[in-house]
Formats: C-alpha cells, structure tokens, sequence
C-alpha cells in the first residue's frame, strides 16, 4: 500500500543555498504538490534574484503559478518530450530490476530531479540528504558520438535502450526539447549539445540548421559557436557549443515562455517579446534591436518552430540578456504558431509589418529598413554555405522556397535602400547612420588595420 511521502530538496544556484523544494506525492499517482521556500541567507545576498519570475523574494512557502505542477525556470531545467521517454526507459529498467512489477508514479518535479546533475540546463542543483541529484549515467565525450548516435537511432525504432549500451541515458537524458540529442564534452573539456538525425527527418536537418547558424552570423545575430560532424554520406550531428557554463560556472538561464510567465500553449507576437524582453534585459536596446534581426531571419528563412522555449535569457553579472540564438530549422513549407506583430498573419509572415513597430525594437524606422536588408543580404547566400557546408546539389532545390520566399522580393523593394554589407562572419559593421554614408573598406593606417566601416559623406 503506497503511503503519503514529502521529499525535502535544496534548491541550489551554483554553489549557494536559494532555499528548499517540498515535494508531496500520494505515492499512487504522479500528482505532486510542491512548494519553494527561500534560504533567508539568499535574500539578504547582494546577488540574490529570484529563481523564477513568479517567486518573488518574500519569505515563506510559494506554490507554482495556477494550472502549472512546477516554477518556469525549474521546468526550463527539465528534460522535454525526449528527454522524459528516456528518463522513463530507465526508470522501467529499474522497476525490471527490483522486479517492482510497476513503473513508479512520477511527475514533473520527480523528472527534473533524475536530470544528470553536471548537464542539467542552467545554473539550478537539487540536494538531498547531501547528495546532488542525480549522479547515476555516465558522461559522454566527442569521441562517444557515433555510439550515442546509433543508440539514439535504435531507441527511436524500438523505445528501449539496452542495459550494456547505456551511454545515451546519462548523456541524453537532461537536455531539453524534442529532438534526440545528448551532452558531449569536447576535447578541450567544454561541453557541447549533439543533435542527431533520426529516421523520420526530411533531408538533413542538421545540416540546414548549421546553415541557420552561418545566416544568423552573416546577419550579425548571436549564435553559440557550432559545427558539424560527418556521420554518413547524406547525414550530419550538429554540434553546438554549450552557452550556459563558462567552465564550471553554471549560468542561470529561463526561456522567454518562463520569463514572460506564459503557459505551453502561448505564443506572443515578436513585438511583445521584445518590449518585454526590453523590460527584463540588462541591455534593453542591444537585446531589443537583436530580437528585430532574429524576428526577420525567424520569418525569412520559414522556421516554423520559433515557440517560447526557442527563445531564453541568461543571467550576467549585470542581469539578464538574450542568450544566443538556437534552434532555428529553415523549412520549406509550414506555419508557425508566432505572428511577428499583433494581429500579424501566420500563413504569410510579411517582415515589412514589423516596420511599422520599429519603436518597440528601439529601433528608428530608417535603422529597422537597414537591418531587414542586412538580414535579407545574409539570406542570400543560403547556397554558397549549404554547398560549403556540404550540402547535395539535388536538396537545394527543395530548400528553396524557405530562403526565396515572397519576404527577399519586398525587403528588396524596399526604399530608401542604403548599401549594405555582408562582412561574411560575426564581426559585423556598425550600420550607417544616414543613407548618404560611404563604406570605407579595410585598410592599413599608419601601420595599423583598421577595419571596414561607414563614413559620413564629407
Ligand atoms: N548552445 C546551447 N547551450 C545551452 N543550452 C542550449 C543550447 N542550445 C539549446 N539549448 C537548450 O536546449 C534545449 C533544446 O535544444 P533545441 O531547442 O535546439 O532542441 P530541439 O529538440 O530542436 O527543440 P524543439 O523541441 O524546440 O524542436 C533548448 O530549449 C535550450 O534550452
Ligand atoms: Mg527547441
């Protein structure tokens, strides 16, 4: 006869106390009541903030907001759709194993405390009776990524991952969202996030995500550094480099559904998100002129899954920030669930609609036009990368309606039209200030580089 239990877990950021999780369960079903108390030692920290927006930093016991079984943040921290299909395999494994007959009740809380304790997103730890949960798995590096690949691959086809091959339930199991993936270190000891392929891809999706990535940098948008790593003729692991741990620091992280107190089924417009993002940000005018720039590429490269967990801030020093951009999947065809501004279409997401709410980007008109045709003139050169890249000859014709969409012919037609230019790379150019300004192209100055950059016309 299962029995009433409460589980008392420390919520730790980094290294300091921020207070502690109870944990209700009947023991018969995954309902979980749970509550968060902060560690008085936290709030009267200089650094204290609070662990998730909807904890303010007050003492006694809070509960998760209305209709949500945990914190935003904490769920930030949790595994998604794949992860939980792996986390419950290894929890069947271990019901095998006692012989228990029956798979424990587990609910979200119950999920976010298997998560590896070294992967785990963000800078959140769980303690309890002074162990760090959850330790058991073992790590993976780059030289694991075939195995965790082929693993991933057989899960897939046969929900099971077999007892001897278990690699992929430590490294795969805390990332968040859909795809199948896992945490590698790389040789320098950094970690990386691995997206594998999977049977039901259309194309190489990896590939085309890693294009996303060179389009994005063109366009002077944020990205993590990311690469690609051969695995057959026609497919590809993606690899991008882990931006919340600077060494062994952990970085505090919330998804913009989290920061903006949304629930699942949500999906602001791109306008809303940079106003509020701006609120939030320690950087409101840099975080808001980027969320224009990445709104743009979002529409003109037709990535339909821009959902509010694609989306996150970290916390620096100085507050929050836009982390880098992630999880952008051009695809041909397909409708997002995110308008670009209120009452904006979804079918036809027109990127000039976002002009006439270039204040909210704290952008002036002139600069929003310069920076749709930047992204535009990024965009362009979607076939030289894909063909760099790798890609098959034969596939650019079937990707090209999510990068040739209507949105180039009307930036394009767009006036007064400054010239823009493409450095090609993260490094790019300030933008010129009025339309009269002259592109000085890099030279050497009394020995030194200077590099390319607008000039007002004398
Ligand atoms: N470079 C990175 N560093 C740290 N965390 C990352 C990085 N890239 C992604 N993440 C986190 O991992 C989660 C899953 O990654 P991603 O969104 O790329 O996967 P996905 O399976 O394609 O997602 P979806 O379910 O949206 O399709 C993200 O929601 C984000 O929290
Ligand atoms: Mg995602």
């Amino acid at each position: 006869m299962a029995a009433r239990s409460i589980r008392r877990v420390e919520v730790l950021i980094n290294e300091a106390l921020a207070g502690v999780m109870d944990i209700e369960t009947d023991g018969l079903s995954p309902r979980e009541h749970v509550t968060f108390t902060y560690a008085d030692s936290w709030m009267s920290a200089a650094e204290a903030f609070e662990v998730s927006p909807e904890l303010p930093l007050r003492r006694g016991p809070q509960r998760p907001t209305q209709g949500r079984e945990l914190f935003g943040s904490f769920q930030d921290a949790s595994p998604d759709d794949w992860g939980k299909k792996l986390l419950f395999e290894e929890l069947r494994q271990q019901a095998l194993a006692k012989g228990a007959g029956r798979i424990p009740p587990t609910g979200e809380a119950g999920y976010l405390l298997l998560v590896n304790d070294e992967t785990r997103q963000g800078a959140l730890r769980f303690r309890e009776n002074g162990q760090f949960l959850s330790s058991w798995g073992r790590g993976a590096g780059i030289r694991d990524l075939r195995a965790l690949s082929e693993e991933a691959r057989l899960f897939a086809e046969t929900g099971e991952v077999k007892e001897e091959n278990s690699l992929l339930m430590g490294a795969g199991s805390s990332p968040g969202g859909a795809q199948p993936k896992a945490w590698v270190r790389d040789d320098d000891g950094s970690m990386l996030l691995a997206k594998f392929p999977k049977t039901s891809d259309v194309g190489n999706v990896q590939l085309w995500e890693m294009v996303a990535i060179r389009l994005q940098q063109r366009a002077g948008i944020r990205v993590a550094e990311s690469r690609l790593m051969p695995l057959s003729e026609f497919s590809h692991i993606f690899l991008t480099r882990r931006f919340d741990r600077d060494g062994d620091r952990r970085i505090p992280y919330m998804s913009v559904r989290t920061a903006l107190q949304l629930d699942t089924y949500s999906h602001p417009d791109y306008v809303k998100i940079a106003s509020e993002v701006a609120h939030i940000s320690a950087e409101p005018v840099q975080d808001a002129n980027e969320m224009f720039s990445r709104a743009a590429l979002i529409a003109m490269v037709n990535n339909t899954d821009d959902h509010m967990r694609n989306h996150g801030l970290l916390r620096t020093n100085r507050g929050w920030r836009l982390s880098p951009s992630f999880d952008v999947n051009p695809v041909p065809a397909g409708t997002s669930d995110t308008p670009l501004t209120p009452h904006g279409g979804l079918f036809d997401r027109d990127v000039r609609d976002l002009l006439e709410f270039a204040d909210a980007f704290r952008l002036t008109r002139d600069a929003a036009i310069r920076r749709l045709q930047q992204v535009a003139s990024a965009i362009s050169r979607w076939r030289e990368e894909a063909l760099s890249l790798g890609a098959e000859p034969e596939s650019l014709a079937y990707m090209t309606k999510a990068f040739e969409g209507e949105n180039a012919k009307r930036v394009a037609s767009l006036a007064p039209a400054p010239a823009v230019i493409d450095m090609g790379g993260s490094t790019t150019p300030a933008p010129p200030k009025s339309h009269g300004d002259v592109w000085v192209p890099e030279h050497t100055r009394a020995g030194k580089l200077v590099r390319g950059h607008f000039r007002r016309r004398s």
